[in-house]
């Protein structure tokens, strides 16, 4: 049976919203953490002038088979191991997209994540991150709180990411800032610009 998270459904419009418009102009989108491959069918069905590459650790890479071999989209290559502190691919993406991963991730993945970035972007690369942010170190909701409790006790390294430390990281990559949009649920999509 096909991996399902109900939270894809709730939250794969208003995400794709921000994605037509800021990846209107984008043709490779690499993504990080596909999960179970629910959001890639239904954006690279949704944009189909994206060739949409998913990837994730290998565990992840059956379940990700199955959405794309069912919606045998033209657009969806096969999907890559990805683990952002191992593999990475060679080829090079004009757009890099990652949803409710940061938190998943270790720090040190996170750094790893974005150190990679300049090795397989192109110059004028665009990232676009969905998830909850944290605003100079404090929750934005009390479900924000509720949920990195939550986390804490799954596993020490996961926790919700402070915005600046993050841009932090994406600067020193050569990536600005250049949205941050208030999604459903107190999540965030933050888009940077490479140069
Ligand atoms: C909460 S899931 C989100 C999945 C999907 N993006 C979504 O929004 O439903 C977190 C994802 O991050 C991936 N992940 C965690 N650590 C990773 C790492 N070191 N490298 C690559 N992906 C990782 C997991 O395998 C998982 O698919």
């Amino acid at each position: 049976m096909k991996p399902f998270a109900p939270a894809c459904e709730r939250n794969r419009d208003p995400i794709l919203t921000v994605l037509r418009q800021q990846f209107a102009d984008r043709q490779r989108v690499l993504e990080i953490g596909s999960g179970t491959g629910q959001h890639a069918v239904y954006f690279a069905g949704a944009m189909p002038q994206l060739s949409w590459q998913c990837s994730d650790r290998a565990e992840h890479l059956p379940g990700i088979r199955m959405w794309l071999e069912e919606a045998a989209l033209p657009n969806t290559p096969e999907p890559l191991e990805l683990d952002v502190g191992s593999h990475w691919p060679a080829q090079r993406y004009d757009a890099v997209f990652s949803a409710n991963t940061l938190h998943i991730m270790a720090w040190d993945e996170v750094e790893a994540l974005f150190a990679h970035l300049p090795q397989i972007t192109t110059e004028d690369a665009r990232l676009a991150i969905y998830g909850p942010f944290n605003i100079d170190g404090r929750y934005t909701s009390d479900s924000n709180a509720a949920f990195d409790q939550s986390l804490k006790a799954r596993g020490a390294h996961m926790s919700i990411r402070d915005a600046a430390a993050v841009d932090a990281l994406a600067a020193k990559s050569g990536f600005n800032l250049i949205a941050d949009i208030a999604m459903p649920a107190h999540n965030r999509c933050r888009i940077w610009q490479r140069g």
